[in-house]
């Protein structure tokens, strides 16, 4: 199969993006477009430089160009903006569903109000159902390096729009920093947001231990792991995943540029998938990463050797996935 004919096959392919951060979907041309709306001043001196910068490390070194970039996010018509953009670009990679994370707590640290972020996600996912054909639900995703006190502030904050959104915002997630932020320090609130019904993420073993992909479903009874990619370091929880068929959100472009594999040969997604993994692919922060939906499977069905059946399963995985 040629590149332009595997491409297509993949986008022909109804999928779901289960593992994207909307704030990272911020393109550098829409940072800079949204800083001279808001009349924001970024310590870059053009769209280049700003692109320059994105060259990471470690989680930590991209984190703080994704909380710096999302400070241009100031209105509801921003908020709206940046997920149309996503999801136009979504549609054209044959993406069907996407349940898209946010992270309240990045705005409302900087006195926007919450009912900003709802209102111009909201209003932007419901043009997409209409407009382009694609379902969607939102994860309201707490910021692991700060409290849990603060994580059960922004829940109280987001509750009175509960009603308002119900067909959107069905679950709930964590994110940000993983070293040193175990699945333990947000027990008590995602067992409340478990007694609330709301459905549960999180991020694990991404760059943190096999130990916390098990204490993010045992300790927060989280339905799906966003990464886990660490896993493998830990056979019986492999078994355990693999039996109850718990889905991982796998990121290959992120995992390659945030260091966490120093090449996508080497990348575990094919191995997981053959051990009978629910494994999925998704993009995580494409913007930053360079890579949507459609591009994260074309690398990893050409670094991999990946089989048609293997491209359709991971598809298939996608759909079973869903909230
Ligand atoms: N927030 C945005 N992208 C993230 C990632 N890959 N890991 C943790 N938190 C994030
Ligand atoms: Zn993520």
């Amino acid at each position: 199969m040629s590149t332009q004919e595997l491409r297509s096959f993949i986008r022909d392919l109804p999928k779901a993006e289960l593992h994207l951060h909307i704030e990272g979907t911020l393109e550098a041309e829409m940072i800079f477009a949204l800083a001279e709306r808001n009349k924001v001043q970024l310590p870059y001196a053009n769209i280049e430089s700003l692109k320059q910068a994105y060259q990471f490390t470690d989680l930590q070194s991209f984190l703080d160009l994704y909380y710096a970039g999302a400070a241009v996010l100031q209105t509801e018509q921003d908020f709206h903006d940046m997920t149309w953009a996503y999801l136009q670009r979504a549609a054209a990679d044959g993406v069907v569903h996407a349940e898209i994370m946010f992270d309240p707590q990045t705005h409302t640290s900087r006195g926007v109000s919450i009912e900003t972020v709802f209102d111009g996600l909201a209003s932007a996912l419901r043009q997409g159902q209409k407009e382009l054909g694609i379902s969607s639900s939102l994860i309201l995703s707490f910021l692991r390096h700060l409290s849990e006190a603060d994580a059960f502030a922004t829940l109280e904050q987001a509750l009175p729009l509960r009603r308002q959104y119900e067909d959107l915002w069905l679950s709930v997630g964590l994110d940000s920093s993983e070293n040193g932020n175990p699945p333990e320090k947000f027990r008590k609130v995602f067992a409340h947001c478990k007694e609330l019904g709301f459905r549960r993420v999180a991020h694990a073993g991404e760059e943190g231990p096999a130990a916390y992909v098990r204490d993010a479903l045992d300790l927060l009874h989280a339905e799906r792991i966003d990464h886990g990619v660490r896993s493998e370091e830990d056979p019986l929880l492999m078994q355990r995943l693999q039996e109850e068929q718990i889905s991982l959100t796998v990121c290959p472009q992120s995992n390659l540029k945030l260091c966490v594999v120093s090449d996508m040969k080497q990348h575990n997604l094919k191995r997981m998938l053959e051990q009978g993994l629910c494994v999925t692919v998704n993009s995580d922060d494409p913007a930053y990463f360079g890579a949507y939906l459609l591009d994260n499977y074309m690398a990893v069905a050409e670094a991999l050797d990946l089989s048609r059946s293997q491209l359709v399963q991971l598809a298939q995985n996608s759909m079973d996935a869903r909230f």
